[in-house]
């Protein structure tokens, strides 16, 4: 509507005018990633977000997503203002990981590699040996169980089980879970799967080993796309927020692709394949950001944390270069 119109309009007028780009992740608002694409700015999944914010020569980074993105991108770059359309935007990986809880885990098995997932605080992140991303996981700790490591993994109980699965290595698990990934039920899937006997199964690993047993393709929000892209299926049912079938339409308009179901055993969903913190990311926040107090918005990391977080972080970028 004219509204929205005149509000986008605002907005790249405003990233002009203040030298700021806009890094989107693909599970907000198909809006949202259309303008930070028509901007110059990014749409991408958390790996790609933490490489194009680094790299970015603008001097103010709009991060459209979550908090551990945008203090992601203040950890690599603090000369950088960090802006967000609301600071409240979290994850509940990150609620169910408090730093001091989890340090006292590691310090309990002093031996074992601390593996923290990309959804976390800085302050879990500065208690890591390494960060991951669902996009990297696998690789990493292949690489670590082949030194013979044992290790300790955070916050994500499923793509950890995935992973264990996957490569055998030792893992210690946090027991936390995304709340909309948790979600999607195995048993409801079949049914959907005997409906459509052709359709390929994408899944994104931060479900139940259940779903992930189904699918034909795992992996990180671009590495699904990428699946969708390369597979000859004309019909996908993807287990992820249902954001990304803007991008997944978009480059694949032929294709036909399917909600994968959730709630389990009788149970409604509750966030129904979308992130009710990466849906707080309106047009109105995003002007706000641009435009009224900074400390509604900005992400502030303390010197120490940023020093000792950035380590595992670089560990990562440098190993996926
Ligand atoms: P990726 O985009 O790295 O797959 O991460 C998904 C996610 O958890 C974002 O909330
Ligand atoms: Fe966290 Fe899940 Fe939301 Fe991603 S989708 S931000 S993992 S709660």
């Amino acid at each position: 509507d004219a509204r929205r119109s005149e509000l986008k309009a605002e907005i790249k007028g405003l990233l002009k005018a203040r030298n700021a780009v806009m890094v989107a992740h693909y599970y907000t608002d198909p809006e949202i990633q259309a303008l930070a694409e028509e901007t110059g700015g990014c749409v991408a999944d958390s790996l790609e977000m933490a490489r194009f914010g680094r790299d970015a020569e603008e001097q103010t980074l709009i991060v459209a997503g979550v908090r551990f993105m945008g203090e992601t991108a203040k950890i690599l770059s603090p000369e950088k203002n960090v802006l967000m359309p609301t600071l409240e935007a979290t994850c509940s990986l990150d609620l169910g990981c408090p730093a001091d809880k989890f340090s006292a885990f590691c310090d309990q098995h002093p031996d074992h590699t601390v593996v923290v997932y990309a959804n976390t605080s800085a302050a879990v992140k500065a208690r890591a040996d390494w960060v991951v991303t669902s996009s990297i996981a696998l690789e990493i700790v292949e690489h670590l169980d082949e030194q013979g490591k044992k290790i300790i993994w955070g916050p994500d109980r499923h793509l950890g089980a995935y992973i264990a699965k996957q490569t055998g290595a030792d893992m210690l698990m946090w027991q936390g879970e995304c709340i909309v990934h948790d979600e999607f039920s195995a048993q409801k899937l079949k049914d959907m799967k005997a409906l459509y006997p052709d359709a390929a199964i994408l899944v994104h690993p931060e479900s139940p080993a259940s779903v992930v047993d189904m699918a034909d393709a795992v992996g990180s929000t671009s590495q699904l796309i990428k699946a969708s892209q390369r597979m000859d299926n004309d019909t996908f049912i993807v287990a992820t927020d249902k954001g990304i079938f803007y991008k997944m339409q978009q480059l694949t308009p032929n294709k036909t692709f399917i909600e994968a179901p959730t709630g389990g055993n009788g149970a409604t969903c509750k966030s129904c394949a979308h992130c009710p913190w990466m849906a707080m990311n309106g047009l109105e926040a995003i002007k706000s950001a641009l435009t009224d107090n900074a400390s509604d918005h900005a992400i502030h990391v303390d010197d120490a944390l940023r020093e000792q977080a950035l380590v595992p972080l670089d560990r990562m970028l440098a190993f996926s270069a």
